[in-house]
């Protein structure tokens, strides 16, 4: 048997895959390429079955106490026009969200200490009690304690992505952070009850494919629910301007083995997809995605959220990104989800 067969093998079988087997399927190129993405497809048919989550995504600040290399948020970035929604804002978007159907918001901002602890709990509170959708949370490091009380206060799940498992890399990417400190907060986040997402950025500068392989090791370890995996691009107001965005390929690749090794993960066609390429919110799909996000952050700041450049869902309307993802899952035979989407967690076995 051939490497990649090999590989491909020991992840189908549920065993647990060296960093070497995960370094041989991101490899993958022409016919053993497509047969790394046509087994992701079926194991995500098997274990999450082929409903598609939708999750409503309302940035709520673009305001960043970090200054991460590779981000338009980034604090240094003083040509970013910056946005802070007040709670009424915020209840307006998730009462749009919820009268069209979602059962998920989630929210999201930069690192921006102004909205205390209590200020957010209490945000929490009042959205389960109005509209009892499940809450998403994705505000960066904060302590235990912060962490603790939207819990209390009735948050389900929390989106921290690790970005990079390479340590130095991300020392060199996040400064003033470290991976560890990052770490931590997964930890306490799965110990108090969340269904914690994780991910990573594909294509980094100075990232190599046996680092990416860490990135999937490192997923499998913390028993990620939820893991967004989009592609690095850069934006023109970043110390990273001139490097090169990650690769369609690349990050198919990564998603699909991801899925292989994190078999009933939620993994998300990222909205970077969606702008590296037309049709990349497809592609991921069929290999091995399950969830997509509709944003619901108001038009009139809509485009002040620039991560990265050009963001694909910049302009459209949600009632009309929603028709568009409709048409784009009824093209692929895919069902939207009924249900409220919650972490399917890990059964022994599956990739143990
Ligand atoms: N390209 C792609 N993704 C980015 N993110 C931040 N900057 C970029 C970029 N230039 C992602 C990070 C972060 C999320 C908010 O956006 O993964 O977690
Ligand atoms: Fe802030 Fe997150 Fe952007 Fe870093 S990636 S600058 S923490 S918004």
């Amino acid at each position: 048997m051939d490497r990649f067969s090999a590989a491909l093998k020991v992840v189908l079988d549920g065993k647990k895959p060296g960093r070497q087997d995960i370094v041989t399927l991101l490899s993958a190129r022409g016919s053993q390429a497509a047969a790394l993405f046509r087994a992701a497809g079926r194991v995500r048919r098997a274990k999450v079955g082929d409903a598609v989550h939708l999750r409503a995504i309302i940035e709520f600040s673009s305001h960043c106490r970090n200054n991460c290399l590779y981000c338009g948020l980034r604090r240094d970035n003083r040509r970013l026009p910056r946005y802070r929604l007040d709670e009424g804002e915020i209840m307006s978007a998730v009462d749009k969200a919820a009268a069209m159907g979602f059962r998920t918001v989630v929210l999201q901002s930069g690192e921006d200490p102004l909205y205390s602890g209590p200020y957010i709990a209490g945000l929490v509170e009042k959205i389960k009690r109005r509209r009892g959708v499940a809450v998403t949370l994705s505000l960066g490091q904060r302590s235990r304690e912060d962490y603790r009380i939207w819990r209390e206060a009735g948050a389900d799940r929390y989106l921290l992505k690790h970005e990079t498992s390479d340590e130095e890399l991300f020392r060199c990417l996040k400064p003033g952070s470290s991976l560890q400190a990052r770490l931590e907060c997964l930890h306490w986040l799965k110990e108090l009850g969340y269904q914690a997402g994780s991910g990573n950025m594909v294509g980094l500068p100075g990232q190599s494919l046996d680092s990416l392989a860490g990135d999937i090791l490192l997923m499998r370890e913390l028993e990620t629910d939820m893991a967004g995996i989009g592609p690095f691009l850069p934006h023109p107001d970043t110390p990273l301007k001139e490097a090169a965005a990650g690769s369609l390929e690349l990050t198919l690749k990564t998603l699909a083995v991801a899925r292989l090794c994190l078999p009933r993960a939620h993994l998300p066609a990222t909205t970077a997809l969606g702008t590296l390429a037309p049709g990349g919110r497809k592609a991921a799909l069929t290999c091995g995605a399950n969830v997509i996000m509709v944003n619901f952050t108001p038009p009139e700041v809509r485009d002040r959220y620039l991560i990265y450049p050009q963001k694909a869902d910049i302009t459209d309307e949600p009632r009309r990104a929603l028709e568009n993802v409709k048409a784009l899952l009824a093209g692929l035979a895919r069902p939207v989800a009924r249900d409220y989407g919650h972490a399917i967690k890990f059964s022994g076995g599956d990739c143990t």
